[in-house]
């Protein structure tokens, strides 16, 4: 009898070890466990950035948040993507103002209009640092600016369609919209490449509002009331789609030229099919990732350009990413 209630104690504190070892084992666990391995919640990082672009679902702007992103795990940030879901720049300036107003460590965005956008901008930059991207607003005091010189973009598409049409064209401009300082500045500089060409004339200038219906009304409503058209020029990402689908169905009686902006899976579609006969190469992924890289630097007080311009250039059929898909698609 007094074996066996000993042998009890025996067990039973055995029992009573195992689990106590065992309790605090998990229980350490959970006190310990690394929330961002679980995927989403980010617990541990340096800053807080927002970027605030022009449209959530273009697919140009998923290209600058992917570049941004990646400097952002990188980097040990947490970036926030936001922005209206269609182009609306009231709701983008609103977007500024609630990043502004939820303390984040910095906030990127383009800088669209002088009239709405650098007055808000400068009263951000005084508690806030502000880059812009994309588009400057450089009148403003936003600390810096990273993107495409717009304005030499505009003059190498001109260059582009001097080139390929011989100098002889009646084209119609399609832009994202007239208060814009980047689409601006890639409409002046498109007529001052083009201004000295007799043979070039810019029949009519028209705006889109950053969508592709649109941009494909406006084509064929230009097409109907202006048959001398045999030119596009498409200042906006969307653009170049939209003009590319209208001409692709009407019949024409002659070939009608287009020129677009950006490598969007689409437009380098309707390039092999011959339908858009040239693009401007811009580097959403790159302005991301730079742009974050920047504004971390900014903060540590290390210099930083006001000004970094990522690069451009024409892209025609021959110029076609097909030997380097891969690479070549991850990166834009
Ligand atoms: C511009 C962006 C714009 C996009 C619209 C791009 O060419 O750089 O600012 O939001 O087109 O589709």
């Amino acid at each position: 009898m007094k074996r066996l209630s000993l042998l009890a104690y025996v067990v039973g504190g055995l029992f009573f070890l195992v689990s106590f070892a065992f309790s605090v084992f998990y229980g350490y666990k959970v006190l310990t466990h690394d929330l961002s391995a679980e995927g989403g919640t980010v617990e541990k990082y340096n800053y807080h950035f927002v970027l605030v672009t022009e449209e959530l679902d273009n697919a140009y702007w998923r290209l600058v948040e992917k570049g941004a992103q990646a400097a952002a795990k990188e980097y040990g940030v947490f970036l926030e993507y936001s922005g209206p879901k269609q182009a609306d720049i009231d709701e983008h300036l609103k977007t500024i103002e609630m990043a502004f107003a939820s303390k984040v460590d910095g906030i990127l965005t383009q800088g669209l209009s002088d009239e709405q956008f650098t007055p808000l901008i400068n009263r951000v930059v005084e508690k806030l640092p502000v880059i812009t991207v994309d588009t400057d607003a450089a009148n403003s005091n936003r600390m810096a600016y990273i993107g495409t010189d717009n304005y030499y973009s505009g003059y190498l598409a001109g260059k582009a369609l001097i080139a390929d049409t011989k100098g002889q064209a009646n084209v119609a401009i399609i832009t994202g919209n007239f208060y814009a300082n980047h689409q601006l500045l890639r409409v002046e500089g498109f007529k001052d490449a083009v201004k000295a060409e007799t043979g070039i004339k810019i029949i009519t200038v028209e705006k889109s509002g950053i969508s592709r219906v649109r941009a494909a009304e406006k084509a064929y409503k230009i097409l109907k009331d202006y048959p001398e058209v045999n030119a596009f020029y498409g200042t906006s990402a969307l653009d170049g789609i939209g003009i590319a689908q209208v001409v692709d169905k009407v019949i024409k009686s002659g070939p009608v030229y287009i020129i677009g902006f950006d490598t969007l899976p689409e437009t380098l579609e309707y390039i092999r099919k011959g339908t858009i006969n040239a693009t401007v190469v811009q580097e959403p992924y790159e302005m991301g990732y730079r742009a974050v890289k920047m504004m971390i630097d900014l903060i540590e007080g290390k210099k930083v350009p006001p000004v970094v311009h990522t690069d451009t250039r024409i892209m025609r059929s021959e110029d076609l990413p097909e030997n380097n898909q891969d690479e070549w698609e991850a990166h834009r």
